[in-house]
């Protein structure tokens, strides 16, 4: 049975199946909000959940100190990207973008119909906004995604620039803020994006939460983008155990804090001993490092050590991203490379 078109040309998603004891591959985080177990309460598991995740809403409202009625709730942000794609994107449309970024943009674009563009970010891994917004006027793209902070890169930029993109197109504008909630949020967009008519935020549990298994993301937007949204929006898209889970893992607000604030002087001591080792370790807003390598088959070293990173010959052989571990990941990667230098 032939697939329609879009679908001939896309590969399935791979996740390299490969036994290693430290994982520091796909930017997770550890397991320190349910270290201790996890109790779940009346759990009425015969009856579907609640469609709109009502509850969680409310939860991430208080979390964030913004009216609930401009988020919704996903199984993990990739639903919602998705979401967006499937509701403004009709074939033909261009999706417009920075390269490298999430892959997952181009995958969901081309599945839907839709032709995605990229503009290649600077020599120092930066975005220049004025040449995306030279490049919009050009192609007219239906959506522009920009994550930030970048993956892979973990360039950040500065909310002037956002905004003058936001105010400077026709096109719908998502900022991907998956990796926000390792930065002090001062260039977020989260509150502020229900005022804009063409506007959407989505941020996720995965990261900085260590939720990805529960498969939880959100999104902030105004009124009218949300009304479309709803109209596509699987019924009972988020389950009832990832719902509960979600509100239970907001209530402890100081034990993210304090992990966000161990990651962040993780990264700084990874950064300096990478260096040391003679790599060029590019500056991250996010929970992982981007990095050259004085050696093309880091990966596959490492491997053999039991450690796995991220691959990015894609953008140029000799890249890689490597997640920001615990401290004996760490050590033991410094280790590893000590060793295969
Ligand atoms: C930039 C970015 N956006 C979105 C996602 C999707 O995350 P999830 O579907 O787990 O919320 C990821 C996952 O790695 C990501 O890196």
């Amino acid at each position: 049975m032939k697939t329609k078109p879009a679908i001939e040309q896309l590969n399935p998603y791979r996740v390299k199946d490969v036994n290693v004891s430290i994982k520091l591959d796909a930017n997770e985080s550890a397991n320190y909000l349910f270290k201790d177990g996890l109790v779940l309460e009346h759990l009425d598991i015969n009856l579907y959940p609640d469609t709109n995740a009502n509850g969680l809403k409310e939860a991430l409202g208080s979390y964030f100190d913004m009216n609930s009625t401009h988020l919704m709730v996903g199984s993990g942000s990739s639903e919602l990207i998705e979401l967006i794609i499937k509701t403004y994107v009709a074939p033909g449309d261009k999706v417009l973008s920075f390269n490298p970024s999430f892959t997952m943009y181009d995958v969901y674009t081309t599945m839907h119909g839709g032709t995605f563009v990229s503009v290649p970010v600077e020599k120092d891994l930066s975005y220049d906004i004025d040449k995306l917004i030279t490049v919009a006027h050009t192609i007219k793209p239906k959506l522009i995604i920009v994550c930030t902070p970048n993956n892979p890169t973990g360039y950040q930029p500065a909310k002037a620039d956002i905004a003058k993109l936001i105010n400077n197109t026709d096109a719908l504008v998502l900022l991907d803020e998956a990796y926000m909630d390792f930065t002090d949020g001062s260039q977020s967009f989260l509150k502020e994006a229900k005022d804009y008519d063409n506007l959407i935020v989505s941020r996720t549990f995965s990261k900085a939460f260590g939720l990805a298994g529960a498969r939880l993301g959100y999104m902030s937007t105004s009124p009218g983008i949300m009304a479309s949204l709803l109209k596509v929006k699987t019924p009972y898209n988020v389950n009832l155990l990832s719902q509960q889970l979600g509100v239970k893992a907001l209530e402890k607000k100081q034990a993210v804090q304090s992990f966000i604030n161990g990651v962040i002087e993780r990264k700084m001591i990874l950064k300096e001993a990478l260096s040391n080792l003679g790599f060029i370790v590019y500056p991250s807003q996010a929970n992982f490092l981007f990095v050259k390598s004085p050696v093309i088959e880091l990966d596959e070293w490492l491997i053999e050590q039991g450690i796995l990173i991220r691959n990015f010959a894609s953008f140029e052989p000799g890249y890689f991203r490597i997640s920001v571990g615990s401290e004996s990941d760490n050590r033991a990667l410094i280790n590893a490379l000590k060793e295969v230098l």
